[in-house]
């Protein structure tokens, strides 16, 4: 029996940062954000908070909605690329955080892919036997990313200087793009044999390794880190983003194509596409590739920006808010990221 996803949670931080926010800090407007994004605002992580504990509020208003109890739950996969530290990563953070009992937690690296392979993670374990209930939990805080400089002590922005605005003009064009979030799913043993997951893919290009990576601060390095790696900037993030472009709205779509006919049904059988979050104009394109129409690949890329391991399962969990999956509902998930690493899985909820 394939895996089901019986409840769902989101975390957001409090804090909203609107592209007008970010005009006060770098030459930007919501015009150029807006109408290559498609990102109105972003949520911001107050500094101290880390993925893991918007993984935990994510985690446990997942559990909730299950109505389980967290020692119910007898596997963890957390996925995020900004882990809280270096080592270890933050599955076991949010293992005893969340009170789960010494079960196994997994820790992934897939960056935006991160909680599609989770989720066909838990679906293995269950398929194989080796768990019945998962916790699948994708969280991302960027905002030790940003090269803003510092923040008021209520997390609200200090206009920046000339000096700094220089800097984050040099960083704009991705720094942009993201925002801070968790979401989660409980995944069980399903026992409607129609419903469940249906079928997954997943592919890496090492080749594409480039198109977005953070070059410094890993071990080639000794010492890790330096002051002379932070001088080069090497700890930024650096992205092609039109190599990235082309690549997601190829890859995504062909994915679900491979899914859709490892499943023996069309691409138009698909009741809704939950598509990575990257950015407007990639979903735009991913939507023109299927053939499929904005209300089939939804976003909620305005609100949030792209969450990276977030994006899949705030975007499932809002829509299930929203009504828009019910019993029958075929959901085709799909994200591509940093590695390359991308796929799909294809999902029909159960009666
Ligand atoms: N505000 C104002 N101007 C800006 C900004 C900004 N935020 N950022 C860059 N610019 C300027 C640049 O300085 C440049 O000016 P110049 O021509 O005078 O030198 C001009 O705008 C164009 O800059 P580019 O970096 O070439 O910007 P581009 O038009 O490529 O748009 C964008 C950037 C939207 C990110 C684009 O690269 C893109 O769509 N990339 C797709 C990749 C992506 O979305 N990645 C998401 C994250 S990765 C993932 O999820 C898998």
């Amino acid at each position: 029996m394939r895996a089901v996803i019986t409840g769902t949670g989101m975390a957001v931080p409090d804090t909203v940062l609107t592209n007008a926010d970010l005009s006060t800090i770098m030459d930007t407007d919501d015009e150029w954000i807006f109408s290559r994004t498609g990102v109105r605002q972003r949520r911001l992580a107050d500094p101290g908070v880390g993925s893991s504990d918007l993984a935990m509020i994510a985690g446990r208003a997942a559990i909730d909605d299950a109505g389980l109890l967290a020692n119910q739950v007898d596997a963890l996969i957390t996925a995020t690329m900004t882990p809280d530290f270096v080592a270890p990563g933050i599955g076991a953070l949010v293992q005893h955080g969340l009170g789960l009992g010494q079960i196994p937690a997994v820790d992934i690296r897939q960056q935006c892919s991160g909680f599609l392979y989770g989720l066909d993670l838990a679906d293995a374990l269950i398929s194989s036997n080796r768990a019945n209930t998962v916790l699948v939990v994708g969280a991302d805080v960027h905002a030790g990313f940003y090269p803003w400089g510092p923040r008021n002590p209520d997390g609200s922005l200090i206009p920046a200087d000339a000096s700094q605005r220089e800097i984050n003009n040099r960083h704009r064009s991705w720094s942009v793009l993201f925002g801070d979030g968790a979401g989660a799913m409980i995944v069980r043993r399903g026992v409607d044999p129609s419903g469940g997951v249906v079928a997954s893919q997943l592919f890496t290009d090492g080749t594409q390794f480039d198109l977005i990576a953070v070059p410094g601060l890993g071990f080639r390095n000794q010492p890790y880190a330096d002051h002379d790696q932070i001088d080069r900037g090497l700890h930024w993030p650096v992205m092609d983003g039109g190599g990235l472009y082309r690549q997601a709205v190829r890859l995504m779509p062909d994915a679900v194509r491979g899914v859709c006919k490892q499943a023996g049904v069309e691409v138009d059988d698909i009741d809704v596409v939950v598509a990575h979050q990257a950015n407007e104009r990639i979903l735009e394109g991913v939507r023109r590739q299927l053939g499929l129409a904005a209300v089939k690949v939804p976003s909620n890329i305005a609100s949030y920006g792209n969450t990276t391991s977030a994006t899949l399962p705030i975007l499932y969990h809002e829509l299930k808010e929203a009504g828009r999956v019910k019993p029958g509902t075929l959901v085709c998930f799909t994200a591509f990221g940093a590695g390359s690493h991308w796929g799909a899985l294809l999902y029909r909820e159960p009666a």
